[in-house]
């Protein structure tokens, strides 16, 4: 049976920067508190024009960051066979962004499939591929995780406490069947709806009639909502367990792990995970100090810096590991 190996990688981050001090501008906050509280010290924001629309839709920042994971990968965009696409910020209620992603690529009738995991969409993206290149319903995936988180965060005061953590920017792979030992060794997925509520974006609310109401919008109720407290605690514990868990499944330990790459949530979070696991700074891989949380996106934006960065050489052993909205977390298990 054919295992799925990341084949080539790719990403997209708009050109704007908004650093701390931009943010201190807009609302209440500060550069030290950000940098304490998160190790955030800026992010890319997609510039707006004059009515408020992004310079590009979500679906053209995933097309480029795919465009180049196509050309990384050495295919053309025909040999792709199913287009995967996860982000939480899609350019519409509906369709989801895949079929736009096919259009944009010059497809003529891929399958194109959508995935609402929130920060988790690529581990649990990556498990689908895998399941589809085993199954042999496809034999070349392309997975696009992308985001457009800026157009939904309120700015002001009020909302700084998510406003100041997250980012636009996009990641790709193309995900084929691995040669020899190569490939996705294991996944794990778990999720506890829960705790759905305790971070969320409401509006649209499909059970309500015309979807929202004034007093909703007055309220604040469109903009994603967290109860940061409680995030940061199950994160903490989800990371640790699935990346034990992924490597016991997979029969590795932590030892022979080359290089981590955790969802970049906050960079607390992410020095927690590494102290616990007894894993370095240099087998734990972080740029959240230039991208914020970019939530889908952000582990396929890392994975490509980190292989242009020469951290992962053919043989390693990798693991990716989210925790997110949901609350729904996992992890991959690959052999690089
Ligand atoms: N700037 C300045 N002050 C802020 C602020 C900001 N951007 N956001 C919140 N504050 C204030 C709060 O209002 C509060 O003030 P008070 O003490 O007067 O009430 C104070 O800072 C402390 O707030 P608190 O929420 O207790 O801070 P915290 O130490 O828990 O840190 C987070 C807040 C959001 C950084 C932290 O909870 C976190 O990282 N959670 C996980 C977030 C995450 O990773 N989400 C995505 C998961 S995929």
């Amino acid at each position: 049976m054919p295992r799925a190996a990341i084949t080539g990688t790719g990403f997209w981050v708009p050109e704007q920067v908004v650093t701390n001090r931009d943010l201190e501008g807009m609302m209440d906050t500060s550069d030290a508190w950000i940098v304490e509280r998160s190790g955030i010290r800026e992010r890319r924001w997609l510039r707006l024009d004059p009515d408020g629309y992004t310079e590009i839709t979500g679906a053209e920042m995933g097309a480029r960051a795919a465009r180049m994971a196509i050309e990384d990968a050495g295919i053309e965009p025909g040999d792709i066979d199913l287009v995967i696409y996860a982000t939480v910020n899609p350019d519409c209620f509906f369709p989801g962004n895949g079929v736009f992603m096919e259009d944009l690529l010059g497809l003529d009738t891929t399958g194109a499939l959508d995935i609402r995991n929130q920060c988790t969409g690529f581990v649990y993206g990556l498990a689908a591929a895998d399941g589809f290149i085993q199954a042999g319903t496809a034999r070349t995936v392309l997975l696009v995780c992308g985001e457009v988180q800026s157009t939904g965060l309120d700015r002001s005061t009020a909302g700084r406490d998510l406003a100041v953590l997250f980012g636009d920017g996009a990641g790709a792979v193309v995900i084929g069947e691995g040669q020899g030992d190569r490939g996705v060794l294991a996944s794990v997925l778990h999720s506890q709806g829960r705790f759905a509520r305790e971070l969320w974006a409401e509006i649209p609310v499909g059970n309500l009639k015309g979807r929202w109401t004034d007093a909703m919008l007055e309220e604040g109720r469109q903009y994603p909502r967290m109860n940061g407290q409680m995030v940061f605690k199950h994160a903490t514990r989800r990371f640790c367990e699935a990346v034990t868990e992924v490597l016991a499944k997979g029969g590795a330990t932590v030892d022979d792990v080359a290089l981590v790459i955790p969802h970049q949530a906050n960079q607390r979070i992410t020095d927690a995970v590494g102290q616990r696991l007894g894993l370095g700074p240099e087998r734990v891989f972080s740029n959240i100090a230039k991208y914020g949380n970019t939530t889908a996106a952000s582990i396929p934006i890392a994975l490509a810096e980190a292989v242009r960065e020469g951290r992962l050489q053919r043989g390693d052993l990798l693991v990716t590991v989210a925790f997110g909205s949901g609350f729904t977390w996992g992890a991959n298990l690959v052999r690089w």
